[in-house]
Formats: C-alpha cells, structure tokens, sequence
C-alpha cells in the first residue's frame, strides 16, 4: 500500500463570496468549511497525512479550528499559500518527500466530497497513476462563438471536481513548470506532461461553495447529510 497525502488548498480570499473572512472559514450550523473538510479525508482514512496551504494571515485561526475541533492533528503540517491556487498547490508539494505516494489536491471550499468518490481516486491513481473525479452535465448545452451560438453536444464535456489524487514523483514534475492561465485544475497542469487523464465518478454534493447563494445550498446539503 503506497503513503496517502492530501493537500486542502486554502489559501484563497473568496473574492466572489463577498465575506469578512476567506469562505473556507464560514461556518455552517455551526463549524467552518474548513473543518468539515478536514474531517472529510480523516474519516475516510484516519492515518491519511494532511497538508493545509493557507494565507499566513490565517495560520493561526486555523491552528486554533483544529485544536477546538477535537480531530487527530498528529498527521496535519500547515504551510504557506501562494498568489495563485497553482503556487499554494507548489507549496503543498514542497512539503512532501515520498515520490512512490499518492496525493491528493483538494478545494477546502469543497466540504460535502464524499467518502466514495475520495476512495475512487486514490484507489484508481493507485493504479494507473492519476484519477480526477468528473460528473456529466444534465442542462442543455450552447456554444458561443464570436456573436453567434450553436448548440454543443453536452456529452462530450464532464464536470471536474477534486480530490485529484496523483503519483507524487509525476504531480511535482509537472508543477516545475511555469503558471499559465490555462491551469484551472491540477489534471491540466499534469496533462501538459502528456499524461493521459483518468476520470472517475465524482458526487453531486461536492460543490465547490464559491459565491453567497452556495452557502443555501450547503445547508441543505448538510441537512440532508445528517
Ligand atoms: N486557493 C489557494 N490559494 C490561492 C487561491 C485559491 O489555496 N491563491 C484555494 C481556495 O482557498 C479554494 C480553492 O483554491 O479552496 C479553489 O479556489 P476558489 O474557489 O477560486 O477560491 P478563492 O480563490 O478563494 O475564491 P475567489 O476566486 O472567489 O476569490
Ligand atoms: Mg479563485
């Protein structure tokens, strides 16, 4: 069995939520984001190790979440974000030395991932070396080119979510390179490489929690969860 990593990228401002603080530290019914999230991956194997990137800024409130949390921080290193969610992401591999690992890269915006599909991606990067999990589109589909529009085939484009989870020795080559603004995932950054992509069955719940309307949204995702 290979090591297991995950990386909870955290280092962003919520630009598009509009809040006091970065959204990862919005609590809903009572916990932050964050913390649902971290709680995520420990359930899912307790001995996984945790590396959160967050903004220097927020070091210490995310230090004290985790104590009041009353979760195992025996396996949690917290470091530095960057400019970009690429750089953060850089700086999360920095931390690990395992080349043969698995790790995952997660949103910490993401909290309702399921146990199932994180699963389903270290288990299939286990195998083939990287897996992302994806979901297939259920509206209608329209192309805009220059000042027209035309219909789109929507089964030919998948929704990508995280953890994307990689053979650490391909991942941190790949983040060698330079940012471009194409990188809006980890998989493209990979892909680059000329790694072929696998995908896997992702779940509808794992939204990424990005302006105020998904913070409705979460709720009842929470509630239902319970
Ligand atoms: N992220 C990061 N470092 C950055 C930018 C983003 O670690 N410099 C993280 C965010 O904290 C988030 C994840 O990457 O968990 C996905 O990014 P996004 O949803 O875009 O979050 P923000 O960049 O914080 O939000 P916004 O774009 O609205 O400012
Ligand atoms: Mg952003």
């Amino acid at each position: 069995m290979k090591n297991q990593y995950i990386i909870i990228v955290a280092g962003g401002k919520g630009s598009r939520m509009k809040s006091d603080i970065p959204k990862q530290f919005i609590e809903i019914n009572g916990e932050p984001i964050m913390i649902k999230t971290i709680k995520k991956f420990l359930f899912y194997f307790s001995e996984i190790k945790i590396i959160v990137v967050v903004h220097k800024d927020y070091f210490n409130l995310l230090e004290t979440l985790i104590q009041n949390a009353k979760i195992n921080s025996q396996n949690i290193e917290i470091t530095r974000g960057g400019d970009t969610r690429f750089d953060s992401v850089k700086n999360g591999l920095k931390l690990i030395k395992d080349n043969e690992a698995i790790v995952g890269i997660h949103d910490a915006a993401r909290p309702f991932v399921s146990v199932n599909t994180i699963k389903s991606c270290y288990e299939t990067a286990a195998k083939k070396g990287n897996a992302i999990p994806c979901l297939s589109i259920h509206e209608s589909l329209r192309q805009v080119i220059e000042n027209k529009n035309q219909i789109a085939n929507r089964d030919a484009f998948k929704i990508i979510q995280t953890p994307q989870c990689f053979l650490v020795s391909k991942i941190k080559k790949a983040f060698n390179q330079a940012y471009q603004p194409v990188f809006t995932d980890d998989a493209s950054v990979l892909e680059t490489t000329g790694e072929k992509i696998n995908l896997v069955e992702g779940n509808v719940e794992n939204i990424k929690i990005t302006s105020p309307f998904d913070l409705v949204i979460a709720k009842a995702i929470l509630e239902n969860e319970q």
